[in-house]
């Protein structure tokens, strides 16, 4: 036997440093929800009242609750063994987020649970108790405690309006000492706070709560479902279902693309396409559920930058718990990484729902500068024309203004006035493309091309411009398609 020494973690220490998962109040309190919802709740209740100086919150449920014994062993940390196969609808994985959720936001928590109707018990984790006892002393709550904080619960729920008195309360946790929320002294700040809580769960426990599986209130206010996919919305396309296999199971990916409507209605409340509070730029990219809650959202997994343009595109991704050490969940369950082989696989996905979406995003903007419905066309400055690279934009020379200035001008000053109107055309359609721009010098196009770059460079010319000045003008102009420099370097016009 080697030489040793029991080392174990200062419980204070410890459990500062654990906390900080990267938890916020949204996170923390959808952990405690899952654990809810994997003792099979159908109702849950958030209270906070804002008045009630300390503050505390309550987060009830009325689950299968715990006996005694278990309620002890689920507040150590970790409780569970992460290696044990956990049920299919399980939504917990390391033993550790009622503990680590609840530290993340208090400094003093409770659990007071009861199984099959028997007696309540409770059970406390406190900081300042673990700084005087230098050891992990978990604090066994007197009947009278128990009794006074389920009081307690009762009396802020009665509160609000619209109390749900037939609510039977199993398990009951208790955030006291609520350490970050204090920093927050405005009451409206609390109350921000809270309307982010409100959005993150309808959106994070959309399909539980659409399924009519659980009722979440907070403050006694029920709280509604978000669906991020709209599939059965008019103008909204749907991109077929694909799997990725790995082992032996099969995960579904599929994809949306909002309708360009959507960027005008999601400024509404309440909208159809954006949850209060988030915009549809945020709302963007990959989505991971797993076991049917969602895990993370607004973002592309790297395999794509998020932008401005991409904002009518989302995808989903179906996992279960069987998937979880592929998919290496972080213990705020607020992200995960997807595996190579499965991004791999939903590359093509990616990159078509960015094009669709893209394409809608540009229709959108042409729609706020083009003018439609005109049957005279001389009042329309800028048309849309299919191209053969796909849609452009002109400038219109029916245009009134146009039309009449043409007519005045010689030929020499006609052209020069084309030449300028091209140009314009280029940086209109650059700018309206954006970084979605895949435009190349086709061979079709080449021969106008060169025309104007051989009238463009005469003009700087007869003005003594030097060709490395003319070269950097003609790379502006044309050098955002993408072998620009190349062709322009070709024409061996220097
Ligand atoms: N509201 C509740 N009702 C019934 N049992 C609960 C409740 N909250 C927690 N538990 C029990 O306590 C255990 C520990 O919870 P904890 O959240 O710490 O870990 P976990 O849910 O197992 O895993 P994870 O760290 O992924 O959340 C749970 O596995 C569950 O058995
Ligand atoms: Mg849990």
């Amino acid at each position: 036997m080697p030489e040793s020494i029991l080392l174990s973690p200062p419980p204070v220490f410890f459990i500062r440093s654990i906390s900080e998962q990267g938890y916020t109040l949204s996170t923390a309190i959808a952990d405690l929800i899952d654990n809810s919802l994997s003792a099979g709740a159908t109702r849950i209740e958030i209270l906070l009242d804002a008045h009630i100086i300390p503050l505390k919150i309550f987060i009830a449920d009325n689950g299968s609750g715990m006996t005694s014994d278990d309620l002890t062993e689920n507040m150590r940390f970790p409780s569970a063994d992460l290696e044990i196969e956990r049920n299919s609808n399980d939504l917990g994985r390391f033993g550790l987020g009622l503990k680590t959720a609840s530290f993340s936001q208090s400094r003093k928590f409770t659990v007071i649970s009861r199984k099959d109707s028997i007696k309540y018990q409770g059970r406390t984790w406190d900081v300042e108790y673990l700084k005087d006892t230098e050891d992990w002393t978990l604090i066994i709550e007197d009947d009278k405690n128990v009794t006074d904080l389920i009081e307690d619960y009762k009396h802020v729920s009665t509160n609000f309006h619209e109390h749900n008195a037939d609510f039977e309360v199993n398990t009951l946790v208790i955030w006291e000492d609520l350490y970050k929320l204090e920093k927050l002294l405005k009451r409206n700040e609390i109350n921000d706070e809270l309307e982010d809580l409100r959005s993150h769960l309808g959106l994070i426990f959309h399909r539980f709560i659409q399924k009519g599986e659980v009722q979440i209130r907070l403050n006694n206010s029920l709280i509604e479902g978000f669906e991020p996919f709209p599939d059965h919305f008019p103008g909204v396309q749907t991109v077929s279902e694909n799997y990725w296999q790995t082992g032996d199971v099969y995960i579904r990916f599929q994809g949306i693309i909002l309708p360009k409507r959507s960027a005008a209605e999601a400024k509404e409340s309440p909208s159809v396409w954006v949850p209060a509070g988030l915009t549809l730029e945020e709302l963007q990219g990959i989505y991971v559920y797993r076991n049917e809650r969602l895990i993370n959202y607004g973002g592309w997994f790297r395999a794509i930058a998020k932008s401005i343009y991409l904002q009518f595109g989302r995808i989903r991704i179906d996992i279960t718990n069987i998937n979880d050490s592929e998919f290496h969940l972080n213990v705020a369950k607020s992200w995960l990484k997807i595996p190579f082989g499965l991004k791999r696989a939903m590359n093509e996905m990616v990159n078509h729902v960015a094009a669709q979406a893209a394409k809608e995003y540009r229709e959108r903007l042409a729609s706020t500068f083009i003018r439609f419905g005109s049957s005279s066309k001389g009042l329309s400055l800028i048309v849309k024309e299919t191209g053969a690279g796909g849609p452009v934009l002109k400038i219109n020379a029916e245009f009134e203004l146009l039309r009449r200035l043409k007519n005045e001008l010689s030929l020499g000053q006609s052209e020069l006035l084309n030449t300028l109107v091209s140009l314009l055309e280029n940086k209109l359609n650059e700018i309206w493309q954006g970084e979605t721009n895949t435009l190349e010098i086709t061979e079709e196009m080449s021969g106008t091309v060169k025309d104007k770059i051989i009238k463009i460079k005469k003009y700087y010319e007869e003005s003594d411009y030097s060709w490395e000045e003319i070269r950097t003008l003609l790379l502006d102009s044309f050098g955002r398609k993408r072998n620009a420099e190349l062709f322009i370097d070709s024409l061996n016009i220097k």
